[in-house]
């Protein structure tokens, strides 16, 4: 008998440079996709069948018959039930989930496995998808299975990343376009050790006021509405929606102050987003503060939290030649401040989006 086909998926996880909290609000986002990665190794078999190195476990399920439990695997089911609710049947596999990608750090591991079994499926069954409509079967995981209420940001960016790029996304519209990040700068990733889960964390609240404040407004998105158009929505609100029109700003003056290669202007927007975030929109915590003005004292262009917030990771932007001993800086004096926080720090390539191996 021939040898089953054996398939490799690499799937990226995510950093976002700027644009936070604007995804659920149809704004403008700057993620990029990193070379820290989810990898899957697989072969199709019934039922399904994965193993996570990680958490050395083996766990199974019949793709026909997919409920939550609660677990990592619903992130695999979830990506079933999406898939069949779009009318596609894909077969099962066996495979063994491995990677580079810390868990829970803000660096989207959840879009990142998601996006590892869509583009199995994909290729392993010949179902055709693009790489748009991947992210958007990884986000209905995500949204209808999972029950977290993400926006598109995350999984677009796993899906579509491009080497030596990040991508600016109008999620309203869904365009989006390459934008080249100079080879000069390091980006590194700091994660706090505040471990914060979505589901637990005030994300579903600042969703919803946003939303209700949209619609108060009669917008389908952020980008349609200018700060004089908040007067009359009740305070809570303006704040909120105010952040978002003012990050929706920030994100193209990042794009241009990137594409021009001024790397001070790009820091201190990033800056600049990341103290609105703590101010008008309550996402960050001490841990995060203290990272980013730690982080510009030791001569980062600029840094900011990155993903949901309330924890997880920082971000720093800073000059490929003292990038090393500012990792160590940072970190040193992180420990000093708080020794009780299991903290780490990454060095991230803006890389290109999912793919599959066929061996
Ligand atoms: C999480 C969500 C994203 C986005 C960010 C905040 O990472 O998954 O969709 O909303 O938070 O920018």
């Amino acid at each position: 008998m021939a040898k089953r086909p054996t398939y490799t998926a690499i799937s990226p996880g995510r950093v976002n440079l700027i644009g936070e909290h604007t995804d659920y609000a149809g704004g403008l986002v700057l993620p990029m996709a990193t070379d820290l990665h989810t990898r899957l190794d697989a072969e199709p078999a019934e039922p399904v069948t994965v193993s996570s190195a990680a958490l050395d476990e083996r766990r199974s399920f019949d793709p026909a018959d997919v409920e939550p439990d609660g677990t990592w695997l619903d992130y695999v089911k979830g990506c079933y039930a999406a898939l069949q609710r779009e009318g596609y049947d894909p077969g099962g596999f066996v495979g063994e989930l491995t990677g580079t990608l810390p868990v829970g750090a803000g660096l989207s591991s959840s879009a990142s496995l998601e996006l590892s079994v869509v583009a199995l499926l994909n290729e392993a069954y010949g179902l055709g998808l693009s790489r748009e409509q991947m992210a958007r079967v990884a986000r209905r995981a995500e949204n209808e299975f999972v029950g977290v209420s993400c926006g598109i940001m995350d999984q677009f960016a796993v899906a579509l990343g491009r080497d030596g790029h990040a991508l600016s996304i109008d999620t309203g519209t869904r365009e989006y376009e390459p934008v080249p990040i100079p080879e000069d700068v390091r980006i590194v990733v700091f994660d706090t050790g505040v471990e914060r889960r979505l589901a637990e964390s005030p994300y579903e609240q600042r969703r919803e006021t946003v939303e209700t404040a949209l619609d108060a407004l009669d917008a389908d998105s952020s980008t349609e509405l200018s700060q004089a158009d908040l007067d009359e929505l009740p305070p809570v609100q303006r704040r909120r929606l105010g952040y978002v029109l003012a990050e929706n700003d920030r994100v193209r003056r990042a794009e241009r102050a990137l594409a021009a290669g001024e790397l001070d202007r790009f820091g201190g927007l990033l800056l600049d987003a990341h103290r609105d975030l703590a101010d008008r929109y309550e996402a960050s915590c001490p841990e995060l503060d203290y990272v980013v003005e730690t982080a510009v004292e030791h001569g980062a262009y600029g840094a900011r939290l990155t993903g949901a917030g309330w924890g997880g990771a920082a971000i720093a932007v800073v000059d490929e030649s003292r990038a090393e001993s500012f990792a160590h800086g940072l970190h040193d004096a992180y420990r000093d401040r708080f020794p009780e926080r299991d903290a780490s720090s990454h060095f991230v390539t803006p890389s290109a989006g999912v793919r599959v191996l066929d061996r």
